[in-house]
């Protein structure tokens, strides 16, 4: 069974609730696709009027990040039923800028993913290595060990609609976008790691992407990698570039 594509823009902290409904408008017609599932992640105060410019298109908005409790003295954060509450689908857990700056670990991946899932909300789990650890040689460990833990006590059925994204740390606003074969290389692991962790069904259901300087002329090559189901894309998914990603097979 081929798995449909998933291609997700990750806006980071960018754009004011009113410049994210310009740019939901701008792009709306250049992300128009049947082929792939489109996402936007944007920032959790421009999820809801995002929502509204996005409506009878093709563009499900997604949030960066959510806590892992149900509610309480957790100020400032975003609790996954106020999530659901104004139909959010897809959630960033884990991206690296989050472990880097704000103490996510891999354990406070775990527990999101987890209870993305009670909430049935799809996780965008991401991993990827430093410029070290790629130097070392450890890549693949490195990965292998951020996907058992964020996936500890994840069953299969939740397992095969998870998303996974593969963002080797190097290559995320750099313009130093992985080769090809560095990408496929390190998602045909990732889904090696799956298959270990559950079965082989389990693997080939699950979405791997690739993000890191992703940009319209490096989309068509890595997508149509075996191990590659898309991408999450920064800086090229607040531009009308992000049309032409999205429609790499045209
Ligand atoms: O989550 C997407 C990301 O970290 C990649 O950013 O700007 O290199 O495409 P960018």
């Amino acid at each position: 069974m081929a798995r449909r594509k998933i291609i997700a823009g990750n806006w980071k902290m960018n754009k004011t609730p009113s410049e994210a409904v310009a740019l939901v408008n701008e792009l709306k017609p250049l992300v128009a696709t049947e082929d792939a599932d489109v996402v936007f992640c944007v920032p959790a105060i421009s999820i809801i009027p995002a929502m509204e410019a996005a409506k009878g298109s093709n563009i499900a908005i997604g949030a960066e990040n959510m806590y892992f409790e149900e509610s309480g003295a957790y100020t400032g954060e975003i609790s996954p039923a106020m999530l659901t509450d104004v139909g959010v689908k897809y959630v960033i857990i884990g991206h690296s800028e989050r472990r880097e700056y704000f103490a996510e670990t891999d354990e406070t991946v775990n527990k999101k993913v987890k209870k993305a899932f009670e909430h049935g909300i799809t996780p965008i789990v991401c991993c990827g290595e430093t410029l070290t650890q790629r130097e070392q040689g450890v890549t693949i460990d490195f990965i292998r060990q951020q996907i058992k833990i964020a996936f500890l006590d994840v069953t299969a059925d939740q397992a095969k609609t998870a998303v996974i994204a593969y963002e080797p740390i190097w290559a995320i606003g750099t313009g130093k976008v992985a080769t090809t074969e560095q990408a496929q290389e390190v998602c045909a692991a990732i889904r090696a790691c799956i298959a270990e962790i559950y079965d082989e069904a389990t693997a080939e259901a699950i979405r791997i992407q690739y993000g890191g300087s992703v940009s319209a002329a490096s989309a068509p090559e890595l997508f149509a990698q075996p191990d590659i189901d898309g991408g999450l894309v920064g800086g090229a998914s607040l531009k009308p570039d992000f049309g032409a990603i999205v429609n790499y097979n045209k």
